[in-house]
C-alpha cells in the first residue's frame, strides 16, 4: 500500500504531469502550433478531423463523468485523492479535444450539434453501460470499467492516431502525447487498485465480466463504423502525394499504417486492445470475455 500511495499521490502527478510533462503547453501541446494546411484545406480530410476528434471528445466526457462520479464511490482515502488527479486530467482532455474542434474551424455556438451530428451512436452506448455503473456507485465495476475498459482503447487509439500524425501533424501528435502519457497512469492505477477489490469480492466477478463484454462489442462496433467512414486508401495516398507526404511512414505496432487498407488498420486495432484487456483482466483475476463481432 505503501507503494500505491506514494505512485498515485497528488504530490507525484504535480511533479509528472503539471510540472513534467505539461511544462509549458498550450491546449497540450507548444504555444504557437497550427493544424496544418493539409488539413484545413481538403474537405475530405477536414472532415475526417472533425469527426475523429468529436469521438475523442465524447469519449472523454465519459471518462470526466465516470471519474469524478468514483470519487464518492470509492472505499479508501488514498483512491479519492487518485481519482480527483484524474478528474482533472479527464476535464483537460475534453478541453484540448474541444479546442482542437475550435481550431478545426467549429463555431462555439455550433459544438453541442456538431457533437451531435458526429457522435458515433455505438460510442454513446458504450458510455451509457458504464455510467450507469458509476450512478449506483459501484466501484469495482466502475473502475474495471473506466480504467481497465475505456482507458485501455483509448490509450491504442491515441497511439494510433498519434503514430498517424506525427509526420504530418505535430500539433496534433504533440497533444496526443500529454494525454498518452496520462492515459498510461489511469490504466495502472485500475490494474494496481481492483486485483485486491476482486479477491476480496470473487462473487463480483460474472456481472463485471458481463459488462467488460458488453462494453468490448460496443467498442468493436464503434471501430467498424469509423474505418469505414474513413476515406479510402487510394485517396489517402493521393493526399500524401498532393502535399508532398509520402515520404512520411508512420508505424504503429510493427506495420506501416500507410500501406494498410481501412480494414486491416480495424483488424490491428481490435486485436492490439482486445489482446491488452485480457492480460489485463487476467492479471487481476477476471476471465476476459469475447464479444461476437459486430
Ligand atoms: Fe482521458
Ligand atoms: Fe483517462
Amino acid at each position: 500500500m505503501a507503494d500505491f500511495l506514494s505512485a498515485y499521490s497528488v504530490q507525484q502527478w504535480l511533479e509528472s504531469a503539471p510540472q513534467g510533462y505539461l511544462m509549458n503547453t498550450e491546449y497540450g501541446h507548444p504555444p504557437g502550433e497550427k493544424e496544418p494546411q493539409l488539413v484545413l484545406g481538403d474537405p475530405l480530410l477536414h472532415e475526417q478531423a472533425i469527426r475523429t476528434t468529436v469521438q475523442l471528445v465524447v469519449g472523454e466526457r465519459c471518462a470526466l463523468s465516470a471519474s469524478s462520479g468514483l470519487i464518492n464511490a470509492a472505499p479508501d482515502e488514498a483512491s479519492k485523492r487518485f481519482l480527483a488527479t484524474q478528474t482533472l486530467d479527464e476535464a483537460r482532455h475534453t478541453e484540448v479535444f474541444t479546442q482542437r474542434l475550435y481550431d478545426l474551424g467549429v463555431a462555439k455556438a455550433d459544438l453541442e450539434s456538431t457533437i451531435r451530428r458526429y457522435a458515433n451512436p455505438n460510442l454513446v452506448k458504450f458510455a451509457e453501460v458504464l455510467l450507469e455503473k458509476i450512478d449506483r456507485k459501484d466501484f469495482v465495476a466502475g473502475v474495471v470499467g473506466q480504467n481497465l475498459v475505456l482507458e485501455g482503447m483509448a490509450f491504442h487509439v491515441f497511439e494510433l492516431l498519434q503514430a498517424g500524425s506525427q509526420a504530418v501533424n505535430p500539433k496534433f501528435a504533440h497533444t496526443l502525447s500529454g494525454t498518452i502519457a496520462d492515459e498510461r497512469r489511469h490504466v495502472g492505477f485500475g490494474e494496481n487498485r481492483i486485483g485486491s477489490l476482486i479477491r476480496e469480492n470473487p462473487h463480483r466477478k460474472a456481472d463485471v465480466e458481463k459488462m467488460q463484454k458488453e462494453m468490448s462489442y460496443y467498442m468493436l462496433a464503434t471501430f467498424a463504423d469509423s474505418f469505414r467512414a474513413r476515406p479510402a486508401q487510394e485517396e489517402m495516398a493521393r493526399l500524401r502525394r498532393e502535399t508532398g507526404g509520402a515520404a512520411a511512414k508512420s508505424e504503429w505496432q510493427g506495420v506501416d499504417l500507410s500501406e494498410l487498407e481501412p480494414r486491416e488498420m480495424e483488424a490491428v486495432l481490435a486485436n492490439t486492445v482486445l489482446g491488452e484487456f485480457k492480460r489485463r483482466l487476467e492479471r487481476i483475476g477476471l476471465e476476459y470475455q469475447t464479444p461476437v463481432r459486430p
